[in-house]
C-alpha cells in the first residue's frame, strides 16, 4: 500500500509517532474494517466499482451532526423520492422541506436543494459531477471534509477526511493537547490525517474511520481492547482516552421565550406560515410566533410569569418595539401581530397566562427556545381579513388542521411538539 501522500509530506518529526508507527496505521485500520467493520450501510460504496457520488453527497450530509440510526429511514425515503440528483433539483422546496422535517439542522436541507441545481449545472455543462475537491467544495453546503469524503467514497479518487470522528480517534492516538476548535489545532489535525490517509485506498480508510470513531473509539467509553490501534495509542498508553479531543468549553446557550399562535378560523383549521428561506427554519412551515422580550435576568420562570400577570413585575412582556421587530419577526408576523394589536385580539391571546402552561423547550444550534402555545378563535370575517393581507404581502399560507398539517407540510420538530 502507498504511504505518500499527495500533498507534500511534512517532516515526521511534526507528528507524535514514528514512521513506523504512522505507516503502519492504515493497514491496521483496513484488516480491522475489513473483519468487524460495517459493510451493509444504504449509501456504502466500497464494495461497487462503479460508486455515486449523488448518494455518498446525500448521506453525508444527513450525516453531518446526526446518528446513523436516525438517518437511515430519511434516507432511504429521500432515495425513494429523488432518486437522483435531477430529481431532487427539479423537486419543489415544499416536497424536499417535508422530506426532511424532523431531522433538525434545516440550513442543511436547503443547501441540498441549492446544491443539486448546481450540481445538474455542472453536469449540464461537464456531462458528470464534479471530480476535483474544489469543485464539490464549491457546493452549498459542502466542507473540505465532506468533499473529502465525496471524492474518496463517492468518486473513489483521492480524499481525506478530517470530521469530529476523525478527530476524536487521532487526537487519542497521538495525544494532541490542542482545542480542535482552534484552527492551529486543527491544521495539525488535517496534516495527521492526510499523513495516515493511503493514497489508493482513501474511500475505504474514510468508512473505516468513520466506523472506528461511531463503534470503537467512542466518546465516553472507547472499547480499547478490541482496538488495532490500542498497542500505539498515546492517550491509551495514559489512561487518559476520554480527556480527548480536548474542546474549550462551550458557553451555556441564552434561552428565548416565544408566544406560538395557534389562529383558528371557525372550521377550527390553522393558520400557517411559510418561513423565509433565510434565518431559522428557512423554507419550513410554521405557527406564527410573539417573541416575548426578556427584561431582566428572571424571564421563563412559573413565578415570574405569575406575578407578571398580576401586573406588578413588568419582567415579561410581549414584544413589540421596532427592534424586535427588525431583528426576529418574519414580515408575516409583523402583519399578523399588528392586525392582532389592531383587533384588540392580542390581547386575549397572550395577557392569559404567559408560560404558565409548562412551555415547550426546543434547543437549537445556538439558544434554548421555550414556545408557548396560544389560542385565538377568528370570525369568518376576521379570517378573510388576515388571509388577504398576508396574500397581499405574498406570503405563502395555509390553513389545514393539526392533522393535515402534519401529513402535508414540512413542520420543523418543535411545532410537532406543539401539536402533540
Ligand atoms: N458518519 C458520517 N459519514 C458516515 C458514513 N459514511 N458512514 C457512517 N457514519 C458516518
Amino acid at each position: 500500500m502507498t504511504q505518500l501522500t499527495a500533498n507534500s509530506i511534512p517532516s515526521e518529526t511534526n507528528f507524535n509517532h514514528s514512521t513506523t508507527s504512522l505507516n503502519s496505521f492504515a493497514p491496521r485500520l483496513l484488516d480491522w474494517f475489513a473483519e468487524n467493520g460495517r459493510h451493509d450501510l444504504p449509501w456504502q460504496q466500497h464494495q461497487t466499482d462503479t460508486p455515486n457520488p449523488y448518494i455518498v453527497w446525500l448521506s453525508e450530509v444527513m450525516l453531518q451532526q446526526t446518528q446513523v440510526t436516525t438517518v437511515l429511514p430519511y434516507f432511504a425515503r429521500f432515495m425513494d423520492s429523488f432518486p437522483t440528483v435531477q430529481d431532487l433539483a427539479a423537486a419543489d422546496w415544499d416536497a424536499v422541506a417535508e422530506h426532511w422535517a424532523g431531522l433538525g439542522y434545516y440550513a442543511r436541507a436547503r443547501n441540498l436543494h441549492k446544491g443539486a441545481k448546481q450540481l445538474v449545472e455542472v453536469i449540464d455543462e461537464t456531462g458528470d459531477f464534479p471530480q476535483t475537491l474544489a469543485g464539490w467544495e464549491a457546493v452549498s453546503g459542502v466542507g473540505p471534509s465532506t468533499a473529502g469524503a465525496i471524492m474518496a467514497m463517492g468518486l473513489h479518487h483521492y480524499g481525506v477526511i478530517c470530521d469530529g470522528n476523525v478527530k476524536r480517534v487521532i487526537t487519542r492516538w497521538a495525544a494532541i493537547d490542542g482545542d480542535i476548535t482552534k484552527s492551529a489545532t486543527t491544521k495539525d489535525l488535517w496534516a495527521l490525517a492526510e499523513r495516515l490517509t493511503p493514497v489508493d485506498d482513501s474511500g475505504l480508510f474514510a468508512q473505516a474511520m468513520m466506523d472506528m470513531g461511531a463503534t470503537l473509539c467512542t466518546r465516553s467509553k472507547p472499547a480499547c481492547l478490541l482496538c488495532p490501534l490500542e498497542e500505539d495509542c498515546l492517550a491509551h498508553a495514559q489512561g487518559r482516552e476520554t480527556d480527548y479531543p480536548v474542546k474549550a468549553k462551550k458557553q451555556p446557550k441564552p434561552s428565548k421565550f416565544s408566544n406560538a399562535l395557534l389562529i383558528k378560523n371557525s372550521g377550527g383549521n390553522i393558520l400557517w406560515l411559510q418561513r423565509p428561506d433565510n434565518g431559522i427554519w428557512g423554507g419550513l412551515w410554521s405557527l406564527p410566533l410573539q417573541f416575548v422580550e426578556k427584561i431582566d435576568g428572571k424571564a421563563g420562570s412559573k413565578a415570574t410569569a405569575k406575578k407578571s400577570e398580576a401586573s406588578e413585575d413588568k419582567s415579561l412582556k410581549v414584544a413589540s418595539n421596532e427592534k424586535i421587530y427588525e431583528t426576529e419577526f418574519t414580515t408575516a408576523e409583523q402583519i399578523i401581530n399588528e392586525w392582532l394589536d389592531k383587533h384588540k385580539l392580542a390581547a386575549k391571546a397572550v395577557s392569559k397566562t404567559l408560560l404558565d402552561d409548562a412551555p415547550i423547550k426546543h434547543s437549537l444550534t445556538h439558544f434554548h427556545w421555550y414556545l408557548t402555545p396560544q389560542s385565538v378563535t377568528l370570525n369568518a370575517k376576521q379570517t378573510a381579513e388576515i388571509t388577504e393581507a398576508l396574500q397581499a404581502a405574498e406570503i405563502n399560507i395555509h390553513w389545514l388542521n393539526a392533522n393535515d398539517a402534519q401529513a402535508t407540510l414540512g413542520l420543523p420538530r418543535a411545532m410537532v411538539k406543539i401539536l402533540e
